[in-house]
């Protein structure tokens, strides 16, 4: 049993101002409003404009604003965890580029993290081990993401899915017995079904050259339905692991936060439980897929407008590319 828990002490994201409609969309490639709606939930999702914003920018934003929340000065962080599937550069890492835009001058360890949409909850999950086990007091756990530096504009497949967007949590040391907690986790992955959703080039095994530039090496590929199935049996598992594991029942969550793909995943996976929609932070409909920056999005939102209140019990769920998923049950 560990002296110490880990609280939620701040959130804030930053989502770019350019918002694609779907509209902007069929005039790319063979679609329409109606289709992407009825078959996503997805209304709008914002676009980066790289001069501006790239995953360090957003983060310092969506930082600057978790920072205030939690009444804490950028000095005050002993770690940062930065959640990205396309990062600004190799090396060095995003996390460093988010300490230099902070003005962070106290030498604070700093970690990227790819577990594609599950990156978020996996950076969380190592962060509240690293808080009980008292290694560190103050941890920045960052969702980062410019899909549109990989969406292919030509495959109506998948560019309707993605936007861009940036979650920021900051997690705290506090004692046992706080009523603020993480109840359960659990991670998982299966590298059997790897090949449904990947990006493949740019790194060693298919570097960019003059002959793969421009094809879909740089882009998402994916086989949604593949995708779709797994995602829904994933996070209902989870979701099934963590009660079990917390030794409570749906009906004792307050708020389900799942990661934010497609509506008719999170509405097939609340109604395995028979879990109210109104009860599931949904967001889909306006920044669609940003990865994993979808789950600290939804979270900041929903404390931001007042449904999520200190006390309450949320479960968090995520899948992604890998194929990776994981689930945290906590006391907010
Ligand atoms: N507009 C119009 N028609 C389309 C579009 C589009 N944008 N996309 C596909 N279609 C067509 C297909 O070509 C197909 O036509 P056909 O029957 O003539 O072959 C038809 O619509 C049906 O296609 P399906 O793939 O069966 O459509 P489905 O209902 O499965 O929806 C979707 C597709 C939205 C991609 C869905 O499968 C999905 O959301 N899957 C999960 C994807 C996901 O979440 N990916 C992100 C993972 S997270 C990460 O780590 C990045």
């Amino acid at each position: 049993m560990s002296r110490f828990q880990t609280k939620i002490l701040g959130t804030g994201h930053y989502v770019p101002p350019r918002i694609m409609t779907n509209e902007e969309i069929s005039k790319l490639v063979d679609t329409s409003h109606q289709w992407i709606v009825e078959r996503t939930g997805i209304h709008e999702r914002r676009i980066a404009d790289p001069k501006v914003d790239i995953p360090s920018t957003m983060a310092e934003k969506a930082a600057r604003k978790a920072l205030e929340a939690a009444n804490l000065q950028p000095n005050d962080i002993d770690l940062i965890l930065f959640s990205t599937t396309f990062p600004d550069m190799f090396f060095p890492n995003t996390a460093t580029q988010l300490q230099l835009k902070l003005g962070i001058t106290n030498g604070c360890g700093c970690l990227d993290m790819n577990a594609a949409c599950t990156g978020w909850v996996y950076a969380f999950t190592i962060a509240d081990a690293m808080i009980r086990s008292g290694m560190y007091k103050k941890i920045m756990v960052v969702g980062s993401e410019m899909t549109s530096g990989f969406n292919n504009w030509k495959d109506r497949n998948t560019c309707i899915l993605f936007g861009d967007g940036c979650g920021v949590t900051i997690l705290g040391q506090v004692p046992a017995g706080d009523s603020s907690g993480v109840l359960a986790q659990v991670l998982g992955a299966d590298a059997t079904k790897g090949e449904h959703l990947m990006l493949r080039g740019g790194g060693a095994a298919i570097p960019i050259n003059e002959t793969n530039v421009g094809t879909d090496v740089q882009c998402v590929v994916m086989d949604g339905k593949e995708v779709f199935k797994s995602a829904v049996k994933t996070m209902a598992h989870h979701c099934e692991q963590l009660l079990s594991d917390a030794k409570i029942n749906m009906d004792q969550v307050d708020w389900f936060i799942p990661h934010q793909a497609n509506l008719r995943i999170i509405e097939a996976v609340a109604n395995r439980f028979n879990f109210p929609l109104e009860k599931a932070v949904v967001n889909v409909n306006k920044f669609a897929n940003t990865s994993s920056a979808t789950v600290p999005i939804a979270i900041d939102e929903a404390i931001r407008d007042g449904r999520i209140k200190r006390g309450q019990t949320l479960m968090l769920a995520a899948f992604g590319a890998g194929l990776t998923s994981g689930g945290i049950l906590l006391k907010y």
